[in-house]
């Protein structure tokens, strides 16, 4: 049985710990959060040990693995040193705050061999799996345009609300689009041919528009937290193809193709809660991706694997392309 120690028990760190509930050959042993209500409320149920903070989890517990759901500013600092007392380390996307801590977290993976994933959960989402699936297989053809939107009330809930600070979570453009991009780069691979508009009214690093050149199409992603609370969250695509489109909108997931439109039913990942619980006042409410990364993370580690999905290398590259749309200026 692996033992998990989870450090960070706000929104993503229940969502985590409601997963590893489901996973077979794992258990929550230990959990760290500076607001003591948080480790315990999560720690219910299980014999999990509670700990003050991450340090006190990185230095007393015996865990196999560390899943670190800190804010992000604290990342890096975190994943360091986790990289000295564990062989198997996940992260929370986006994977650090800046591109030199990032960096630096790459070099001590390869110092210590340490293996990590990243929670670029979008890779692990069934409608974008099967995306993904469609494309490489050229099922309908080539990809002619595609548009990924994200779009969310501002994030309120927090610990000393982080997330409205874009110096501790680089807005919307860091935290939210990013997941966008992860999956964009993914598929298409990198560019170098983009431009980038964000907001310059409302709350700072808001909103950011991106139209990304590629040889033969063109892909627009939208993203943005700036909402008003009563707008629902959002998390769309419609990609174009030779012979086809695939949307996944309000409609569902549709394939619209020469025999007219099918919606396509995903299978959902195990939700033993009902949403309010789990959504803890954030914006999304299964298990869905977040269960499908982290059973193949777990399984990664039983079987002592090199986990080759959203790999800490693809997540800084990630990060580095979205800093790069949030610093873009047509005039350099
Ligand atoms: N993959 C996704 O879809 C997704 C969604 C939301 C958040 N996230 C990411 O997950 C991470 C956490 O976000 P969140 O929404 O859970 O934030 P949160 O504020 O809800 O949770 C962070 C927790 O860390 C705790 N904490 C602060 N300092 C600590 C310390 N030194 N030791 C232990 N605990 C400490 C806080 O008390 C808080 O409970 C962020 O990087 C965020 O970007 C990912």
């Amino acid at each position: 049985m692996l033992k998990v120690g989870l450090i960070g028990c706000g929104f993503m760190g229940a969502m985590h710990a409601a997963c590893y509930k489901k996973i077979e050959g794992v258990k929550l042993a230990a959990v760290a959060d500076a607001r003591k209500e948080c480790a315990e409320q999560i720690a219910a149920g299980t014999d999990a040990r509670i700990f003050a903070d991450g340090n006190d989890l990185l230095e007393n517990s015996d865990a196999d693995i560390i899943d670190i759901c800190l804010p992000t500013f604290m990342h890096a600092e975190y994943a360091i040193k986790a990289m000295d007392k564990v062989r198997y380390l996940f992260v929370e996307k986006p994977v650090a705050l800046t591109a030199e801590e990032g960096r630096a977290m790459i070099e001590k993976s390869k110092m210590t061999g340490c293996r990590v994933q990243v929670g670029q959960v979008i890779r692990f989402w069934d409608e974008y799996v099967y995306l993904k699936n469609v494309i490489e297989q050229g099922l309908y053809g080539k990809v002619v345009n595609a548009n990924f939107k994200r779009i969310s009330p501002r994030p309120v809930w927090g610990w000393q609300n982080w997330l409205l600070d874009y110096r501790l979570s680089g807005g919307a453009g860091q935290d939210l689009h990013i997941h966008d991009i992860d999956y964009i780069l993914s598929l298409f691979g990198n560019t170098n041919k983009f431009y980038s508009v964000k907001n310059t009214l409302g709350e700072k690093n808001s909103y950011v528009n991106t139209l990304m050149e590629y040889d033969d199409f063109a892909v627009s992603a939208e993203g943005g937290w700036g909402l008003p609370n009563s707008y629902p969250f959002k998390a769309t695509f419609r990609v174009v193809f030779e012979n086809a489109v695939i949307e996944n909108a309000e409609k569902g997931f549709m394939i619209y193709d020469k025999d007219g439109g099918r919606k396509i039913q995903m299978q959902k990942a195990p939700c033993g809660q009902s949403d309010s619980e789990l959504t803890g006042g954030g914006n999304i409410s299964d298990l869905g991706g977040y269960y499908n990364e982290l059973l193949y993370f777990c399984r990664m580690a039983a079987e002592n694997r090199i986990p080759d999905r959203a790999t800490l290398e693809d997540s800084v590259k990630s990060l580095e392309f979205v800093l790069k749309e949030i610093n873009f200026d047509i005039n350099k």
